[in-house]
């Protein structure tokens, strides 16, 4: 009995030795693999990494030396306390190679971080086994030339705060196209309630706006992706949306909220160039968006005045209102605008004089006014 008692224990513990002991050495073998299969190329620098203009380009996976533990490697970040790999960071690292289903980085099944952004993945599809990584709160893919349908194992993900899946390969001729289907834009949306950010920017969704968004989003990116129908309202009062941008999607309509913004929204940039607002005039109810430092409606087939509520936006920095059809003339005092940095308003047919303080804008850097009947 003893004796099996001592038997029992010496294989527990082996059992737990080895979990713990071997199992760091399987993850930086698992690193070296994914290493393996992917090649530097210098010249992605200038490509992929393009959209992320403040950080340097440089690749990381140059310097992972083998004599060294795979934890002090650049863009590896493991848990002090049980030694597996937490966060992986390669983004920006000039990386060229596929990742396919058989890839060793489906080995590290302890990330929490995981960000491949900027590199050139080379039309690989992303993988149903992503949708395996119970436990990660952040997955960027963005601009890596991942191609094809992205799968519905990603909306098992539960933990994600951030998504970014963003499309746009520069130059965009050698665009990899990624799709999401109408049905898995939804499940993604409804099964991810901790999202904040979401980022699916020139993904083919071509569906319409579902209803259902987290309430934690503070940035939801959707340009370009060729989204349909009507905007509904409540994207409008998401309490913590700072971000949204709607532009480029020319088959979408919108209406501005019925209820009226107010002071408490917290919308920092809003974007929705190119949505048809026929009918709309501009809300006075828009100048109590006072957070807001850019706001982008060109081309949105508006017409009416300029509500004079919207020169009261001290913190706006962009203003864009171009190739629309509003009309009248400008106020002949402003308040506010004190940061504004471009203000775009030709093409429209706005006319009176010209005030003098448009041209005492203590920011102004671009200033758009052609095609209009102003005066003066
Ligand atoms: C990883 O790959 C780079 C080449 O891209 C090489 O210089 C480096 O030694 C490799 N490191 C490991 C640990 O495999
Ligand atoms: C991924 O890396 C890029 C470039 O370094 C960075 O801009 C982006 O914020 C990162 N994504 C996340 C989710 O942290
Ligand atoms: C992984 O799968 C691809 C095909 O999908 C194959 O070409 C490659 O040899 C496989 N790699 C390994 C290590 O099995
Ligand atoms: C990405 O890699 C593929 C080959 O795998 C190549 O054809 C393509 O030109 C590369 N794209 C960029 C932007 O370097
Ligand atoms: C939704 O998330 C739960 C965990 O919260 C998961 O069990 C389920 O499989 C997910 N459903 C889908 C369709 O991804
Ligand atoms: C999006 O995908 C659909 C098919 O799913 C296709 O008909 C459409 O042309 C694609 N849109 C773009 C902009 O490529
Ligand atoms: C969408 O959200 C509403 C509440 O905001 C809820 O009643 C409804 O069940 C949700 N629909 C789905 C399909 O999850
Ligand atoms: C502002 O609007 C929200 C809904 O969008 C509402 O819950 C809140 O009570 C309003 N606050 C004020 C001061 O009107
Ligand atoms: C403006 O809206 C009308 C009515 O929906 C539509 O016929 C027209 O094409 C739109 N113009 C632009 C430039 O979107
Ligand atoms: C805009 O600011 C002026 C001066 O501060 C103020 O008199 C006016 O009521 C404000 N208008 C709106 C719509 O907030
Ligand atoms: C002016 O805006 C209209 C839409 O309102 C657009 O169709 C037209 O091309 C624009 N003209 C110029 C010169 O940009």
């Amino acid at each position: 009995m003893g004796l099996l008692f001592l038997l029992a224990s010496f294989i527990l513990c082996q059992l737990v030795l080895s979990s713990l002991a071997i199992f760091p050495k399987d993850q930086s073998l698992a690193l070296v693999e994914f290493n393996k299969t992917h090649v530097v190329d210098k010249s992605l620098a200038s490509f992929n990494c393009v959209f992320y203009e403040a950080q340097k380009s440089y690749p990381k996976t140059s310097s992972w030396n083998m004599n060294k533990d795979c934890c002090s490697w650049d863009g590896i970040i493991c848990d002090e306390m049980t030694g597996h790999v937490i966060e992986l960071d390669l983004s920006c690292s000039q990386l060229v190679g596929k990742i396919d289903s058989n890839s060793s980085l489906f080995q590290l099944f302890h990330l929490q971080r995981l960000n491949l952004s900027g590199n050139n993945f080379s039309n690989s599809h992303i993988s149903p086994k992503f949708g395996r990584f119970s436990s990660l709160t952040y997955l960027d893919l963005s601009h890596s030339s991942f191609s094809g349908q992205i799968p519905s194992e990603i909306s098992h993900l539960s933990k994600l705060q951030s998504l970014g899946l963003s499309g746009g390969d520069f130059p965009s001729f050698l665009d990899a196209e990624l799709r999401l289907p109408s049905h898995d834009f939804k499940l993604l949306l409804q099964n991810l309630t901790q999202l904040r950010e979401l980022d699916l920017s020139d993904v083919n969704i071509s569906s319409t706006i579902p209803l259902n968004f987290s309430s934690h989003l503070t940035t939801l990116r959707l340009e370009g992706t060729g989204l349909k129908g009507i905007i509904p309202e409540s994207i409008f009062h998401l309490s913590n949306l700072q971000v949204l941008d709607l532009d480029g999607n020319n088959e979408l309509s919108g209406n501005f909220p019925k209820t009226k913004w107010n002071s408490s929204s917290s919308l920092v940039e809003l974007y929705l160039g190119k949505v048809n607002f026929y009918g709309n005039l501009l809300p006075e109810s828009l100048g109590y968006l006072t957070s807001l430092q850019l706001l982008v409606l060109g081309s949105c087939n508006l017409s009416g005045p300029i509500p004079t509520s919207l020169w009261n936006l001290t913190h706006i920095e962009y203003l864009i209102l171009e190739n629309n059809h509003l009309e009248g003339s400008l106020p002949l005092f402003s308040s506010g605008l004190q940061n504004l940095f471009q203000l775009s308003l030709s093409n429209n047919s706005l006319n009176g004089e010209l005030p003098f303080w448009i041209f005492s804008l203590p920011s102004l850097g671009v200033l758009h006014l052609r095609f209009n009947n102003f005066s003066g």
